[in-house]
């Protein structure tokens, strides 16, 4: 028997599974770590935290499997997008990772936009400048923190900073790179035009793979520090969202998921480059050759319900300590017992401004309708529900680009609720479905290792082999009318807000 690990390098914590070569997972860890917001709309975390924890959870999982390091055939990365870890000379990192939630870079954006010309800018990159993005937040370095940038030789994503830690090796892949607004996301390539345009000296850029590609090995250090052999291969992997569409088999036209880990994402799967002319959603490679994803990303997806448990969840965190079980759980449960509408309570999750669709990074979070009778467990249901209002609102724009599907995947941490299900199928008019290990990322980055060490044929087939899918929630039909007119309302009220929220971010 072959082993495969997946390694998911995520916003809230890192996730390693080590799954046997019918998919089935095998061990489990995962490790915490905190995400810093040095100022309001800003996003940062430390590449130690990460390096730290995936260590850790590397050396738990080969333990408590008990398989024999040398069974371990491949390893594949997984990760949050467009984060900019930059290295020094001595290969140190300079500065703290500046993360793909983060909003300051709207003028660098800007700059990006005029130096390269709007028109020229999709046609390569496939997206606009985003502050997400990685490219304005080298230009945003090199503009505030020039001693850094002048020190600056490597510039890598954070699952990539993980594989150079793993493997002494600079590399990165497609589907990942696609999200760093330089590169030519048509033809799979690190984008001269761009990067001259930007004045980036290429050398600073990882080497460009597909995403099945084994980029190097485990060095003799990795593995004494967590029990796998030297020499264990390292794929390219896929950016986290990218990597959960091979994980739930969205990898053929026809399918797609919506994630709602701490961004919202839904995903399809295209045979084209298909490009949204307004840049609403974004157009990235996918983790299989000859094939591109449309997909939106809203900022505070599951990060709103963690928010809401951080701040105002406590009786939940501490009966759930007490009893051994998730808060979310007890959370959902109490929202459960709200009536659609929340009593007449809308939020608007705008925690960390917002991406898709409204590409508006002074945006902030609304409850709407506050009244004497509302409790937390109706603020509870309202956070729950304008988190899928959100992603309903992405859809319509992926709809109206020609995405078709019959059934919608859910994965990611939200995707395991019941209730936030039940909501998507509700407001997106079509079944729900899960696949059933629930390790989107993990499972996805261990099938592309398969591939790459010739486990597996293809990606495809790999998928059709492994994954398992549970039953379909179904929409029903009286709550997909009681949802309609709240997200009417919902898509007012920020209507309504927008110029407020541009005057909110001048005081
Ligand atoms: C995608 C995006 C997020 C991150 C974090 O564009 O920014 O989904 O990958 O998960």
């Amino acid at each position: 028997m072959h082993y495969l690990i997946g390694v998911d390098v995520g916003t809230s914590g890192t996730k390693t599974v080590l799954f046997d070569e019918a998919g089935v997972p095998v061990a489990s860890a995962t490790e915490e770590y905190p995400m810093y917001q040095p100022q309001n709309g800003w996003a940062e975390q430390d590449p130690a935290h990460w390096w730290d924890a995936t260590v850790s959870s590397l050396r738990t999982v080969v333990a408590k499997s008990g398989v024999s390091a040398k069974q371990i055939a491949g390893i594949g990365l997984s990760g949050q997008m467009h984060g900019l870890v930059m290295l020094d000379a001595a290969r140190e990192v300079l500065r703290n990772a500046i993360i793909w939630c983060d909003g300051r870079t709207t003028a660098q954006c800007e700059e990006i936009t005029r130096r390269v010309g709007a028109k020229r800018l999709m046609e390569i990159t496939a997206n606009p400048a985003l502050p997400g993005f990685t490219a304005s937040k080298i230009l945003w370095v090199r503009e505030h923190e020039p001693e850094i940038y002048a020190k600056c030789r490597h510039i890598l994503l954070p699952k990539d900073y993980i594989r150079y830690k793993l493997t002494g090796v600079f590399a990165t892949e497609v589907s990942d790179a696609s999200g760093m607004n330089l590169m030519d996301v048509p033809g799979r390539c690190w984008s001269d035009e761009i990067l001259s345009a930007l004045e980036i000296d290429p050398s600073l850029l990882a080497d460009l793979y597909e995403s099945y590609q084994v980029t190097g090995g485990v060095t003799d250090r990795v593995a004494t520090l967590t029990g796998l052999a030297s020499g264990t291969p390292v794929v390219g992997g896929a950016g986290d969202n990218a990597a959960a569409s091979v994980g739930t088999g969205v990898v053929e036209a026809g399918r797609a998921f919506t994630t709602i880990g701490t961004s919202g994402v839904i995903f399809a799967h295209s045979d084209t480059a298909t490009i949204d002319p307004a840049g609403r959603v974004h157009t990235f490679c996918a983790a299989v050759p000859d094939a591109w994803t449309v997909m939106s990303c809203t900022l505070s997806a599951g990060g709103s319900l963690q928010w809401f448990r951080n701040n105002f969840a406590t009786p939940e965190v501490l009966t759930a300590q007490g009893m051994g079980v998730d808060p979310y759980e007890l959370m959902t449960a109490q929202a459960d017992k709200v009536p659609i509408g929340a009593n007449r309570l809308l939020f608007l999750p705008f925690l960390m401004g917002e991406r898709s669709p409204l590409l508006d990074a002074n945006t902030r979070g609304v409850f709407f309708g506050l009244s004497g009778v509302h409790t937390r467990r109706d603020m509870l249901r309202a956070v729950m529900e304008g988190v899928v209002y959100s992603q309903r609102d992405c859809l319509d724009v992926l709809r109206s680009m020609g995405v078709t599907f019959t059934e919608m995947l859910a994965t990611g941490g939200g995707g395991k609720s019941p209730l936030w299900r039940q909501m998507l199928a509700d407001n997106y008019n079509c079944p729900v479905v899960t696949e059933q290990a629930g390790e989107g990322p993990a499972l996805g980055v261990a099938i592309l290792a398969g591939v790459g060490v010739g486990l597996y044929e293809s990606v495809p087939a790999a998928c059709k082999k492994l994954l398992r899918f549970g039953a379909a929630q179904q929409p029903i039909a009286e709550n997909v009318d009681a949802y309609t007119p709240y997200y009417k309302l919902y898509q007012e009220v920020y209507g309504a807000l927008k110029g407020q929220f541009s005057t909110l971010a001048t005081l």
